[in-house]
């Protein structure tokens, strides 16, 4: 009996190994992706703005969209709640992010790190919201709303004028205060050490 069933095992083991071994030509999963799909998610803005869609938005019309869809987790001045602040622009000119910065903000427990102290690129702020925000509902902003927001976060933190109008011709341009405050990695690869 015990005989008879090890062999029964060694055939089971022996069909599962060639089954393993040569895989079905197709496994039958996955749907189809059409165009149409593949569009809604490449959705990717680089930093020189390559991706940003036609529209545009301000600061006031980015406030009210911020006021309905926002502020109930990032406080309604965009300091803070539930979710990480968004405004605080402190310090806009010290020591490059490092050891010396460092020293400097672990003295100030008030100064986190927010898209305006420490994002290099305005474009990844429009990139990030229309992809992730509202945390809720992502992916429910129209290119005009994420401009305006984009704008309104900007005009809080210090860094365009409430009139500034946001668009693909205009966010390229606008230069963040941590963007000197990276090192540019220009490592040529290998064991290169910075
Ligand atoms: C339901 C709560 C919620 C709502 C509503 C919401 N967020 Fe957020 N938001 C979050 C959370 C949580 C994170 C942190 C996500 C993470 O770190 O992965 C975040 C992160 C962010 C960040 C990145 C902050 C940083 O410094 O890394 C930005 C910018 C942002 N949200 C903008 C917005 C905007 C604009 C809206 C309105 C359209 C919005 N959020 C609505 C919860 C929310």
């Amino acid at each position: 009996m015990t005989r008879l069933l090890s062999a029964a095992c060694l055939t089971f083991a022996l069909t599962a190994l060639a089954a393993a071994q040569s895989p079905p030509p197709r496994y039958g999963i996955g749907t189809p992706a059409p165009r149409e799909l593949v569009a809604a998610l490449d959705i990717d803005v680089r930093p020189d703005g390559t991706g940003l869609p036609p529209g545009s938005g301000t600061s006031r019309e980015g406030g009210e969209v911020y006021g309905r869809t926002c502020a109930a987790c990032h406080g309604a001045n965009g300091q803070g709640g539930s979710a990480e602040a968004l405004v605080g622009a402190e310090p806009m000119a010290s020591a490059p992010f490092g050891p010396e910065y460092e020293r400097w903000r672990s003295g100030r427990a008030d100064v986190p790190f927010t898209i305006g102290n420490y994002w290099p690129y305005a474009t990844t702020i429009f990139d990030y919201v229309r992809r992730a925000m509202p945390a809720t509902a992502p992916g429910t902003l129209t290119a005009n709303e994420t401009y305006g927001l984009v704008a309104w976060l900007l005009m809080k933190n210090g860094i365009v004028p409430e009139s500034a109008v946001m668009d693909a011709d205009t966010l390229p341009k606008v230069v963040m205060p941590a963007r000197a405050r990276f090192a540019p990695d220009n490592r040529a690869g290998g064991a290169v050490v910075r």
